[in-house]
Parts: structure tokens; C-alpha cells; sequence
């Protein structure tokens, strides 16, 4: 599949106009069926209604749609021209130091507002909703880096935002609330007293670090009580991982303007949105059988989703408010230790990453979160960039893809998405440079009680 590059380009940027204006719904190709989410009370196929109270319709139809491409609208697209399309780039210092044979492009999402891929499907989700009337919008968020993009989002489209922020996060990361605040937005850790979900948690836990599961029952519980907020994620579900293949494409247009088409695509996951969004405009070659490109989706060892868990229906969020969803999963009640890497602590995955995983399109790995930094910091010396804890993880994959193609004598091309700069995670490089920082493991025993729950 590699092709000889006709130029050795460090950055290949498009043109503005060339931004894809369709964004990729990878549901009009899967080769298998997929399984509907079930009513948590009747265990029967949520139908539009369900959703309702949640999602304007037009999300609905997305999240169900069979069309292979959607009309990205145009103030969407104007929106994201504030920092699309991004530039793809060549590591080539990181692989000289190496000494490699493989290539290594990353797509760099690092240069919106917020610092992330976040707000791609932010201001979609943002139109959307101003379109159909909402005026208040309520997240949960991990990092910090979802509700960023959610409060950068609504402000565009003169929305109201209430984030419900993980309490480790939210004192781990300061100024990510800060940004928060800049545009406009409400925040407050979870779990916290403003709704019945938070005291739960609080009352059995007051110590509770909380959790994306716990947070996401926060906002539910917050938007399906009236009638003018509605709920936004930022991962897992079907329209958000659509609306970040703008990504993909993107650099479908710029892999074939360097000459080299991957044979390996890489991210990190949390919920799967950025690898999706990265990966699923390849997969679609690789579907249709004009491809052998391999994909790797990257986890936390101390939240091995996709690794060490179940594939069974399973809650979103911690209470059980959310449609069950069949995916990988540990169970709606594992809290994951408090590692650095705040966005990818969540106990299910995209319910597509899952599936296309357990047909074997994805493979999944997991690191611990020293040899992550490791990378981070090696990635950060080689190239300038300071990757957030998340990316992080991605590249130490790639950096062991990269060395074990030496050794082989391969030279494969290898793409990653370098989905978050880590500017406001500076915190973590502290820890990591003084020693103070630790492993996660999990053992046996308590992988077997989680999944045994389910
Ligand atoms: C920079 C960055 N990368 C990755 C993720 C993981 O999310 P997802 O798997 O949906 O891309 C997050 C989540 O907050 C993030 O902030």
C-alpha cells in the first residue's frame, strides 16, 4: 500500500475551500448488522420519542441515518473554518531519532480554540440545537476538554452551558475551567448537590473523585427535567463520531497529496470519537476491500474498555439513565483511578468502535500511564508539540509501531491522531517529572467482579 513520497513535506495544508462540506456516516457500510439501543426500562429499541426529551431531531435522525454522507450546514462549516482545515505533518525529526524506517504523519487537532478535536462535533451539536429552538445545553465533561468545546460551541450560537465536571479533573486542571468560564459557560464538579444522581453518589461516597458515567447522569437528569435544555456528548454516540470524520477525510485528501497511503491508523479512545473520526474515512477502504490499513485504538491500562472488558449491553452512565448500548464495557458502576488522562476515563466505547473491534476491523491495546508519559515527553522534544495525556497515548503506540518496524526492516506508513494539545496538563508532566506519578494496574480478580456484574 505505501507509496514512495514525491516530496518529503513537513506540513501538508488544504486550502480552505477545500474543507469536506459531507461529513462520513459509517453505518451505510458495515458489514454486519448493528444492535439498536434498548429503553432502560422495557429493554425494547428506543424509538425517536425516547430521544426526544435528550436531542433536537435532526441528532435522532443522525444517530440512526443509513445515508452514507450528510450535508455538513453551512454555519457549521463556517464555524469550523475558524480553525479547519487542520495540517497534517510529517515526524520526521521523531522518526530520525528513532532511527525508523516507518513514516509517521500525525493530523494536528490541537489548533482549534478549545486545543482539541472536541469542538468538530461541538458546534454541530450547537446548531442543531439553536435551530430547534433549545436555549440551554448541559455536558458532562472529563478533561475538561469536551465542556471547553461545548461552552466555546454554545457561545457561537448564543446558547446557555451547564457543565457537570469530573471533581478530580476539575481540581486537577484549574484553568480548563477558566476557559470554561471565558465563554460563557456554568461549571460545577461532579458529582455534586444539584441533582438526585450527585447526592446518590455523594451520600454513599463523599470522597467520590467521580466519573464521565457519574457526570453524563448529572446532565441527563439536569436536561430531561425542562423543556427549553437539552443533553450533548461529546463521544460514544453514533452523529458525534459522524460529525468527526471530518478529520479523516481531511487527511485522506492530504495523505494523497504526500504520496503515502497508511498502512497503520492510530488513536487514542475514551469514547472513540477521535480515532473514529480519524480512522473511519479509511476504514471505509478498507471495508469496501480496496485497503489492508490496520487499525489501532489506544486505552488507558488503568480503563481497559476494549482490552480486558465485556462486549454486552450496557448502561452509558453510571445510574442507568441513559438507552442500554451494546459495547465493550467494564460495567456502568467501574469509577477508574484518577490517571491524568481525564478524557479517557469512561467504562463503555462507541458502540461502532466496539462493534467494528469485535468483528476485528479495530484492534485494541493498552499502556500505563509512565511509559505514556514517556512518549509524550520523548514526542515533545523531537517535534515541540506538547501532547495532552490522552494523545499521549497514541503515540506511544506509534513510537513502538515505529521501532518494531525497524527492527523487522519494514517500513510501513504510519498515521496517528494527535487529537489534543496539552498546554493546561502541565500539571501532569509536574508529576510525572518528580516521580510523584503511578501506575494503575487492575487485577484479575476485580476485572472478573466488574464484568461479572454486567
Ligand atoms: C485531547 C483528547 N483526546 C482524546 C480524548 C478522548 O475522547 P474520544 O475517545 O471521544 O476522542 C479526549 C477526551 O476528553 C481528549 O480531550
Amino acid at each position: 500500500m505505501s507509496i514512495q513520497a514525491p516530496e518529503t513535506a513537513t506540513r501538508i495544508q488544504l486550502d480552505e475551500r477545500e474543507m469536506p462540506t459531507r461529513w462520513y456516516n459509517i453505518q451505510a457500510d458495515l458489514p454486519f448488522p448493528g444492535s439498536p439501543p434498548l429503553h432502560p426500562a422495557t429493554r425494547q429499541p428506543v424509538g425517536p420519542q425516547d430521544l426526544a426529551p435528550l436531542f433536537p431531531m435532526e441528532l435522532i435522525k443522525q444517530e440512526v441515518s443509513q445515508e452514507r454522507y450528510i450535508d455538513i450546514p453551512p454555519p457549521v462549516q463556517e464555524a469550523l473554518r475558524l480553525w479547519r482545515p487542520t495540517p497534517l505533518m510529517r515526524a520526521v525529526r521523531l522518526e530520525r531519532e528513532l532511527k525508523t524506517t516507518a513514516r509517521i504523519y500525525y493530523k494536528y487537532e490541537g489548533g482549534s480554540p478549545p486545543g482539541s478535536h472536541k469542538p468538530n462535533t461541538a458546534v454541530a451539536q450547537a446548531f442543531y440545537n439553536k435551530a430547534e429552538g433549545t436555549r440551554r445545553l448541559t455536558t458532562e465533561t472529563g478533561a475538561g476538554q469536551w465542556g471547553s468545546a461545548l461552552a466555546f460551541a454554545t457561545k457561537l450560537f448564543d446558547l446557555e452551558c451547564m457543565v457537570y465536571m469530573v471533581r478530580i479533573s476539575y481540581e486537577q486542571k484549574p484553568y480548563r475551567k477558566s476557559m470554561m468560564h471565558v465563554w460563557g459557560a456554568e461549571v460545577v464538579p461532579s458529582p455534586s448537590d444539584r441533582t438526585q444522581a450527585g447526592q446518590r453518589i455523594r451520600a454513599e461516597n463523599p470522597e467520590s473523585t467521580g466519573s464521565l458515567g457519574i457526570a453524563i447522569s448529572e446532565a441527563i437528569e439536569d436536561a430531561a427535567g425542562k423543556d427549553d435544555t437539552k443533553y450533548s456528548l461529546g463521544s460514544v454516540l453514533n452523529h458525534v463520531l459522524m460529525h468527526q470524520t471530518i478529520i479523516g477525510q481531511e487527511a485522506l485528501q492530504q495523505m494523497e497529496r504526500a504520496g503515502a497511503m497508511p498502512d497503520l491508523v492510530v488513536g487514542c479512545v475514551g469514547g472513540g470519537s477521535n480515532f473514529s473520526g480519524l480512522a473511519f474515512p479509511f476504514l471505509r477502504e478498507r471495508l469496501t476491500g480496496r485497503s489492508k490499513t490496520r487499525f489501532l485504538a489506544v486505552e488507558p491500562a488503568a480503563c481497559p474498555t476494549m482490552t480486558r472488558g465485556k462486549f454486552a449491553y450496557d448502561f452509558g452512565d453510571t445510574i442507568g439513565m441513559t438507552p442500554l448500548l451494546e459495547m465493550y464495557t467494564l460495567g456502568h458502576g467501574f469509577v477508574p483511578d484518577g490517571i491524568h488522562a481525564g478524557g479517557l476515563r469512561y467504562h463503555g466505547m462507541a458502540p461502532l468502535v466496539s462493534g467494528l473491534a469485535n468483528h476485528g476491523f479495530i484492534e485494541p491495546v493498552a499502556y500505563p500511564q509512565r511509559a505514556v508519559f514517556d512518549a509524550a515527553v520523548q514526542f515533545a522534544r523531537a517535534e515541540g508539540t506538547i501532547p495532552a495525556p490522552e494523545t499521549a497515548h497514541a503515540i506511544r503506540a506509534v513510537i513502538d509501531e515505529a521501532v518494531r518496524a525497524r527492527e523487522r526492516g519494514e517500513s510501513p506508513v504510519i498515521l496517528f491522531n494527535f487529537s489534543g494539545h496539552g498546554l493546561l496538563d502541565l500539571a501532569a508532566y509536574d508529576s510525572y517529572f518528580a516521580g510523584t506519578m503511578s501506575d494503575v494496574t487492575l487485577s484479575e480478580a476485580r476485572i472478573q467482579e466488574l464484568v461479572a456484574a454486567l
